[in-house]
């Protein structure tokens, strides 16, 4: 090893800045893998078997790769990434990528992953971040098709609060469907990056919300077979085909990057064109 830390025969980059990608799923493999030139990548998964497995993928491939087990609903599990990113030197990027899909699960676990997972891991990593650091929000076009009653919007400015999900569900009562989750957890997590903004700032550091519309990925294929509406905003997409991974990777790797230094407080869509032609009509 010489004296920043490099080890002969080791794609180890001391020299690098770490990000964190919580969620290491499909697109948070494609993520991981497009940032890695310019970062150490910690992956934090629920699922360490395959996690690990990915990790050493991308060390084969040349990258310097990690994995962390990390239930983003286990409070105890997302201070231990913090005490990690701590002893690796501090956060560059988180991008947060973990997130449950309407087929996949109840109104509350969505809740509970898609919203109160980011702002916990938001939250506790923040006193990792040093100038030049940045957050990105995985969230969803489904953010921008509905803006909840001031009732809800109250309840979701307390995002990473532990009963969210029961205030939300008492307050909706039978429109509480795993539908509604996600949308408000998206629409929550895009404010929740607007309203950050300045506490992050305080520490020269940015937050932004990146919002894709259908990717071809296969938590996308599972929505085409259960959800009937998905096929009518394919239909509806300008540019009439489905986002790669790749194409939402070119957008986070702007946003990780220096060329995207005054950005902060707002959401990216990457969506085809898409919410354009739905708010039109
Ligand atoms: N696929 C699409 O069409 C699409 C469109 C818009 C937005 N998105 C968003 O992109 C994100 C990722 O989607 P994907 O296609 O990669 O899905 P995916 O299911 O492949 O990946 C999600 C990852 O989150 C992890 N995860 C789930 N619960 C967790 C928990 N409690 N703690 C830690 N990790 C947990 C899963 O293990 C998985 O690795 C999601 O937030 C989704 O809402 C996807």
């Amino acid at each position: 090893m010489d004296n920043i830390g490099h080890i002969i025969g080791t794609s180890a980059r001391p020299d690098l800045p770490l990000a964190v990608v919580a969620g290491a799923g499909a697109l948070g493999m494609a993520m991981a893998r497009r940032i890695a030139q310019n970062y150490r990548v910690l992956l934090a998964d629920i699922d360490i078997t395959r996690t690990e497995a990915n990790a050493a993928a991308m060390r084969a491939e040349g990258c310097d790769a990690a994995a962390i087990a990390c239930d983003v609903t286990d409070p105890d599990a997302v201070m231990a990434l913090a005490g990690e990113v701590g002893r690796r030197g501090g956060l560059g990027a988180l991008v947060y990528v973990a997130g449950l899909s309407p087929s996949a699960a109840g109104f509350e676990a969505i809740i509970r992953v898609n919203l109160i997972g980011a702002a916990r891991v938001c939250e506790v990593l923040l006193p990792h971040t040093c100038p030049g650091s940045v957050a990105v929000l995985i969230s969803s076009l489904a953010a921008h098709g509905l803006t909840p009653s001031p009732e809800l919007q109250e309840l979701l400015r307390d995002a990473a609060a532990d009963d969210l999900p029961d205030r939300l569900a008492t307050a909706m009562g039978d429109k509480a469907t795993s539908q509604m989750a996600y949308v408000l957890s998206k629409w929550g997590m895009n404010q929740y990056a607007r309203r950050e903004a300045a506490a992050w700032g305080a520490r020269g550091a940015r937050i932004v919300s990146l919002s894709p519309g259908l990717i071809a990925t296969p938590m996308g294929a599972l929505e085409f077979e259960k959800s009937p509406g998905k096929k009518a905003m394919y239909e509806k997409t300008p540019l009439q085909r489905e986002c790669t991974m790749l194409e939402v990777a070119d957008a986070l790797e702007f946003l990780t990057s220096a060329r995207a230094s005054f950005i902060s407080g707002t959401d990216l869509l990457v969506d085809g064109g898409l919410h354009a032609m739905m708010s039109e009509g």
